[in-house]
């Protein structure tokens, strides 16, 4: 792929020599598959971090979803998620053999609506898929107080939430499994990888075998056996061990990280405050951390598509963001139809993402509002 042409790109990663030494070293040091020491250390950075029990690293985000979505659900079960999210949420459940219900979204935070969600329960329904879009947290006690209600299970999508957190603890660890990604895109970075979280033992090692193709390996590579065999049907879902050598480096600098995303948001809401209410400004939820994973802006619709190209125009790379899946060529294969969740569609066809990554300068946020002034 070409390099970026804007002079100020959507994502840059917090990639520093640390990063390359990291590579190299385990480069150096053995084959560079999955559960050697990087990858455990980097499943104990985690473990300390967010004091989730049991921490396996993944070849991404949507390895670790499709790990949580094969183990806690049966076929024929049905799973409500957001429509306003990736392919892989509504893929992983899919592929399990369940049905994705999708629910539509609060106009303020992009998160799903809890209120539309209960109306959506039905014998089938096995799961809540929360995602918590932009690293801002969906109302974690309300989704805990209408799972433990109907006996539901909580998959938590925190891919772009590492670092963010709900009422102090970190976002991941309220549901039965919580996933991460280390996409090149995200705020910690190894250009793939992900994260599968939980405090359950039996999910934990029913996870460990289906990641390593059904086989008991990692127990193998523990030491706790001579050998190892094929034990269930698997998937082959590990981390690489140079990419879990950045992953580690990243998760390092993660306080760092979240805390310059932190201060360039409040920087340019500052900055863009002027623009209010030609434009909607992105806030902090109820008992909420950010770690402003995305800074996305809402204009009319009419004038989206138009801001965007100005905004390249100028060299600034802004995006627009999902568009539904219950929109989508599959989701309309599913039997959905337009104007079935109007917030969802709201949201998607009037949201702009502006850069945000830690790197940022004043002087390039001073241009970004500057160019955003005159393109509105
Ligand atoms: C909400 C959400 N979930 C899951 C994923 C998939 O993560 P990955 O790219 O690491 O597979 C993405 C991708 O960006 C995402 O936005």
């Amino acid at each position: 792929m070409a390099t970026s042409p804007y002079s100020i790109p959507l994502h840059k990663p917090f990639w520093g020599r640390e990063e390359e030494k990291a590579a190299v070293a385990a480069m150096r040091s053995g084959t560079g598959v999955g559960d050697l020491t990087s990858s455990e250390s980097l499943a104990h950075k985690i473990t300390e971090i967010t004091t989730s029990r049991y921490v396996l690293p993944t070849g991404s985000g949507t390895a670790a979803l499709e790990l949580a979505c094969s183990i806690l659900l049966s076929k024929g079960d049905q799973v409500i998620l957001p429509s306003f999210t990736f392919s892989s949420c509504a893929n992983a459940i899919l592929l399990a053999g369940a049905k994705p219900v999708f629910c539509d979204i609060h106009l303020d935070t992009y998160n799903i609506n809890l209120d539309e969600v209960k109306k959506k329960i039905t014998k089938k329904t096995r799961a809540i898929m929360l995602v918590h879009y932009a690293g801002m947290a969906c109302d974690l006690e309300k989704a805990g107080i209408l799972a433990a209600r109907y006996g539901l299970k909580i998959i938590e999508d925190a891919a772009h939430a590492l670092g963010a957190k709900f009422k102090g603890r970190h976002l991941g660890t309220f549901g039965d499994v919580g996933c991460f990604s280390f996409h090149g895109t995200k705020n910690a970075a190894s250009g793939e990888g992900g994260v599968f979280l939980t405090n359950d033992y039996k999910v934990f090692k029913a996870a460990e075998i289906m990641r390593e193709k059904g086989t008991n390996r990692s127990s193998f590579m523990r030491g706790e056996r001579r050998k190892y065999s094929w034990v269930n049907v698997g998937r082959s879902l590990v981390l690489s061990d140079i990419l879990s050598a950045i992953a580690l480096e990243q998760m390092k600098k993660l306080d760092k990280i979240t805390e310059l995303r932190r201060k360039n948001a409040s920087y340019l809401l500052k900055k863009l405050s002027n623009l209010s209410p030609k434009i909607v400004l992105p806030v902090e939820s109820e008992g909420s951390f950010a770690n402003w994973h995305i800074f996305a802006i809402r204009v009319p619709k009419r004038i989206r598509d138009i801001v965007i190209e100005g905004l390249r125009n100028y060299g600034v790379e802004a995006s627009f963001h999902y568009l539904p899946l219950h929109t989508s060529i599959m989701g309309k294969k599913l039997g959905y139809r337009r104007r079935e969740f109007p917030i969802t569609e709201e949201v998607a066809s009037t949201l702009i993402r502006l850069p945000i990554y830690p790197q940022l300068k004043k002087s390039e946020m001073d241009y970004i509002a500057e160019v955003l002034q005159k393109v509105i």
